[in-house]
């Protein structure tokens, strides 16, 4: 294996933070190619924490090309600030590590505006998707509707101010109807321009660089933000971000194509959790979802909000390795059912009576699926840390084992907590 695409299984916060950065130590690059800075992927080195948000998770290896690809939706302000966290933690970020793609989106502050503006003023409780408010979709829209502004327009100052005029104009119609304040392009206008100064040395044609690490053979990593159920196409729409989170948005986002690819790894929780509203059969609204959250710490690094917390899911990963054609899984925060008596496993739904295993595509179905549980004992020992699978405890590799056969997927890796020597090899990812 040489270029992997690493991608959540789940609704996100799966710790594709932690399994990017280990992989990283043997990839020559580290590409995002969906997404935006609503995403919050967690580092722990040697105690030291990383956040990141815009930046791949290969950055802070020295010796590792960091690539935004054009498939990310960039807001300058926040990328700016999120390099100079960084580099105040001393890791150094020079265009010699970092590309950023031409032919990114801009997330504006109008379009941060709209998104929380309709999420605090507009939708109902019932259509409130729960966003991160950071503008995503809003920049999305804007791309889609051919009116959105790509960093190399604002290589062109007449060429810049004649499209965020229109983009502004066009969105000043909806927001001075609801709000009776237009917003003025002018301040935006020229704060963007200057953070475009900052950010122009990293800007780059990313199709043509990644195309020389590919004909050079180098080893890329993919790296894919949130989570298979919240994709555009297959998550549970209307709750869903507003990109392509599965494998297949690794050659669109980046420009690398499909057959270039040769590995994809689904990350999985050992249990499932969810930030934001939509359908959650599993999710458990009791003590033990609340000590699943408690235990794994389950806060989101973005916003702040509480994770929804349940049981593991068999019916979604089984879904998420059809769809993106995952080759492997890494089951993350094992440890977290340390304590547990009894711990279930969802291996089907009932639906109206029926038994189905799949999650149907219809919100209000969704909404009724019953979990079929299989329940299994707990281990009640403590596995944080632990580097091989001979030290887990039998009741632990049951679980592993029944998660394995259920989804019909090999687990390559196991995490057994936040640091990067917390983790079990079962197979080796690059040659
Ligand atoms: P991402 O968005 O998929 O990168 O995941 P987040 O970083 O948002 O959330 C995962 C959280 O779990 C982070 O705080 C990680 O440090 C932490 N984490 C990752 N793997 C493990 C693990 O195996 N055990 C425990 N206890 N924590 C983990
Ligand atoms: P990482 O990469 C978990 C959720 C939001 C909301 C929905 C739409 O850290 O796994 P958006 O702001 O994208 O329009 O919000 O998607 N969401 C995430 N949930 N992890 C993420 O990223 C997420 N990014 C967005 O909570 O429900
Ligand atoms: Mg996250």
């Amino acid at each position: 294996m040489s270029n992997i695409v690493i991608i959540g299984a789940q609704w996100g916060d799966e710790g594709k933070g932690k399994i990017v950065d280990l992989l990283s130590e043997k990839a020559d690059v580290v590409v995002r190619f969906q997404g935006g800075h609503n995403a919050g992927h967690t580092l722990v080195v040697q105690e030291n924490e990383f956040k990141l948000s815009l930046l791949p998770s290969g950055i802070i290896r020295d010796s590792t090309m960091s690539v935004i690809g054009n498939g990310v939706v960039i807001d300058p302000f926040h990328l700016i600030k999120e390099i100079a966290e960084i580099e105040n933690k001393g890791i150094k970020i020079t265009p010699d590590k970092l590309i950023i793609s031409e032919n990114c989106f801009l997330i504006l502050p109008i379009h941060k505006f709209i998104d929380q503006l309709r999420e605090k003023k507009i939708s109902s409780l019932k259509t409130k998707i729960g966003t991160t408010g950071r503008g995503i979709g809003p920049a999305y829209e804007d791309k889609v509707a051919r009116r959105g502004i790509r960093i190399d327009d604002l290589k062109n100052k007449n060429i810049f101010l004649e499209k965020i005029k229109n983009i502004y104009d066009h969105h000043n119609i909806w927001i001075t109807h609801h709000e009776l304040k237009k917003i003025n392009f002018e301040i935006d206008f020229e704060k963007l321009l200057k953070a475009y100064e900052v950010i122009k040395p990293f800007v780059k044609n990313s199709w043509r660089e990644l195309d020389t690490f590919v004909e050079k053979r180098k080893n890329i990593l993919f790296e894919g933000a949130q989570g298979t159920f919240l994709d555009i196409d297959f998550g549970t729409y209307p709750y869903v971000t507003s990109s392509n989170t599965i494998a297949g948005n690794a050659a669109i986002g980046s420009g690398v194509g499909p057959s270039k690819i040769n590995y994809t790894i689904g990350i999985t929780k050992a249990y499932t959790t969810r930030v934001g509203n939509g359908p959650f059969p599993t999710e458990l609204d009791n003590e033990i979802g609340q000590k699943l959250a408690l235990k794994g710490k389950e806060f989101g690094t973005v916003t702040g909000r509480k994770r929804r917390c349940g049981w593991f899911d068999a019916v979604l990963i089984k879904q998420a390795v059809k769809i993106s054609g995952l080759s492997g899984l890494a089951l993350t925060k094992l440890d977290v059912l340390d304590e547990f008596e009894e711990i279930k496993i969802c291996i089907g739904y009932e639906l109206e009576g029926i038994k189905i295993n799949y999650l149907p595509i219809c919100e209000f179905e969704q909404n009724r699926v019953k979990p079929i549980y299989l329940s299994l004992k707990g281990w009640k020992s403590k596995t944080l840390g632990t580097k091989t699978l001979s030290e887990l405890p039998s009741e632990a590799i049951v679980f592993i084992q029944k998660i394995k056969e259920v989804v019909g997927c090999d687990i390559d890796i196991i995490s057994t907590g936040p640091e990067r020597n917390d983790t079990i090899f079962l197979k080796k990812i690059f040659n």
